[in-house]
């Protein structure tokens, strides 16, 4: 009886929590669950809070409400983890940039497209104006359940780079990837500005008690190969390896979306202990390529989710099903769409969670 007792001790060495297991390599028979984008306007309680608090960012800087809308989610499905309520925005906001969110379309900021643009950014200071966001990690980590684990995140570099550049969002970022090539010194000293500003970010939110983090290269698909690697792999693997040196134990969980073949090489390359898999990635494919101390995370297609039915159970089963005997943590190939019924959020939890 003692014995068994230790050993179920060794065997989760400090992860009582399903998710950190995971990351850890550990594979589980039912694996844990949370989705991105989980705290959101498909909630009626987050478009409540959202409409009493004013504007986007007041939301994100206002710790009591930050972490209420992180809370939701949780309490509502009893998902495996809270992923922080902010945005990837805020670092740029940090450098002195004018993020707003405009009702309806989406971040907007003056667009950054030369050197004295880039020489501009207040580099120091960017924790300091965040803290109210590591104030909102302190609470969070308090109020969770024991088995709940807490997520921290930032966008990569690329990603956030590619806003500033563009001005607001796009399905291209045209002006992003020729700014890229036409100036490259200029937007690597942008990237490395972000880069920085991303470490500590990060390791700010993981000394406030962020258990994991969480790095959105959602636009990383956009980029040819070598622009890939130079833009997108390299900072990421930078961010990975400082933070490694700072927080050896927190795991660092990538979602470079996207970018296909690239995967396997990608995750040897930044040394990530998770991979996030976006929808179009097939799962037997990353199986045989990416190597098994990897833990996985996705990649239910988030319309799937909108539409519901039995189709949905099915492909949770088989997304389960497809990657079992490895270390799994279930989630999307992207975020929760508003227009998605809640109840369709509880069917995915239950086909993950079974009988
Ligand atoms: O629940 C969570 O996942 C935590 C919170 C979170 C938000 N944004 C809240 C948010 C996270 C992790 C993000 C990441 C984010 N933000 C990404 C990467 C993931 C992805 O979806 O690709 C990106 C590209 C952004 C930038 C961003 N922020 C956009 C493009 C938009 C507008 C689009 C939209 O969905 O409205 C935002 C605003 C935003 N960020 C909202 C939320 C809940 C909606 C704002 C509102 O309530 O009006």
């Amino acid at each position: 009886m003692e014995l068994r007792l230790v050993n179920k001790t060794a065997a989760n060495e400090g992860h009582a929590k399903p998710l950190l297991a995971a990351l850890a390599g550990q594979a589980a028979r039912r694996p844990p669950v949370w989705l991105m984008r989980q705290a959101g306007r498909y909630l009626p309680e987050y478009r409540e809070v959202r409409a009493a608090a004013g504007s986007f960012l007041d939301l994100c800087y206002t710790p009591e409400l930050a972490a209420e809308v992180t809370l939701q989610p949780i309490r509502r499905f009893g998902f495996d983890a809270a992923i922080l309520f902010s945005d990837i925005l805020v670092v740029p906001d940090a450098l002195g940039c004018d993020v707003r969110y405009v009702e309806g379309e989406g971040p907007q900021m003056t667009p950054i497209r030369d050197a004295p643009g880039v020489e501009r950014l207040a580099s120091g200071g960017v924790t300091e104006h965040l803290q109210p966001v590591y104030e909102t990690v302190r609470r969070l980590a308090a109020a969770l359940p024991a088995d709940v684990a807490l997520i921290g995140f930032a966008g990569a570099p690329w990603t956030v780079c590619a806003y500033m550049v563009e001005g607001h969002g796009s399905r291209e970022f045209q002006e992003a990837r020729r700014f890229a090539r036409a100036a490259p010194d200029v937007f690597g000293r942008l990237i490395d500005t972000v880069t920085q500003a991303t470490v500590a970010h990060l390791s700010a939110q993981i000394t406030a008690g962020a258990e994991a983090v969480q790095i959105f290269d959602s636009w990383a698909g956009v980029l040819p190969e070598s622009e890939f690697l130079r833009w997108c792999q390299a900072p990421v693997r930078r961010i990975v390896a400082e933070l490694r040196q700072i927080h050896p134990r927190v795991p660092v969980i990538a979602f470079p979306r996207g970018c296909g073949a690239l995967y396997p090489d990608y995750v040897r390359d930044v040394g990530c202990a998770g991979l996030g898999l976006d929808t179009a990635v097939p799962l037997r494919w990353i199986r045989a390529h990416v190597p098994d101390t990897v833990c996985l995370q996705g990649n239910v297609d988030p319309v799937l989710l909108l539409q519901g039915g039995p189709a949905l159970a099915a492909e949770v089963e088989r997304t389960v099903e497809a990657l079992s005997g490895r270390p799994h943590i279930v989630n999307l190939g992207h975020g929760v769409l508003p227009p998605t019924d809640p109840a369709h959020v509880q069917m995915l939890i239950d086909a993950v969670r079974g009988p």
